[in-house]
């Protein structure tokens, strides 16, 4: 498996984790105030992350690998932001807006950008990739 589907699955695992943990939380406690939060923590990071590391893990050299650590980078850093300002918003604080936007725009422009790199991975011939294989995976 390439390391950049390693890497989004790995970061899926560390969502599912911090998320399932929040759900304990509110089962064990009665209190559901961050349903949100942990259905976003779950959706956004486990099966979002979790789905786009699956299509890099499949595509493999077919896929452009800059644009998909482009698209790692900028879907974790979106999370955060996006997650860090609901978790405010959610205790009847104002959040920060240019974080939350800005949060919302990365995620959004990270999900354009991975369908651009589908779109691209089908284009590409499967002899181009094998090509390529080795050298990727010598760096
Ligand atoms: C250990 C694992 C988990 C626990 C203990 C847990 C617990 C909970 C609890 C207590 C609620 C609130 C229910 C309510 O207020 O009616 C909830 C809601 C929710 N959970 Fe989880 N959860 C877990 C895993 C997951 C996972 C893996 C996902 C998604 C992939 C997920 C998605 C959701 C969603 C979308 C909601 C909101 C449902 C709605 O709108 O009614 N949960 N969860
Ligand atoms: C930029 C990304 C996203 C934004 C800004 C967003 C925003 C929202 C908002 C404002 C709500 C209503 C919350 C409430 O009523 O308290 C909501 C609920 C929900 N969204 Fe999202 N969402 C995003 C991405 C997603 C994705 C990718 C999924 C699924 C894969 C998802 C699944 C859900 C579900 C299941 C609920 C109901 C959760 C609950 O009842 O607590 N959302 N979302």
């Amino acid at each position: 498996m390439s390391r950049l589907a390693t890497a989004f699955f790995g970061a899926a695992v560390l969502y599912a984790l911090a998320g399932m943990v929040l759900g304990m939380v509110m089962g064990a406690s009665g209190d559901h105030t961050f349903r949100p939060l942990h259905a976003h923590i779950n959706l956004l990071g486990w099966a979002t992350l979790g789905l786009m590391g699956a299509f890099f893990g499949i595509a493999g050299a077919r896929a452009p690998q800059k644009l998909g650590w482009t698209i790692f980078g900028m879907m974790n850093l979106g999370n955060l932001m996006l997650l860090s300002m609901l978790a405010i918003l959610l205790q009847g604080k104002p959040p920060i807006l240019p974080i939350l936007i800005g949060g919302e725009a990365l995620v959004v422009l990270s999900m354009g950008l991975f369908g651009a790199s589908v779109l691209m991975s089908a284009r590409r011939p499967a002899a181009a990739a094998a090509d390529i294989e080795p050298l990727r995976r010598a760096a």
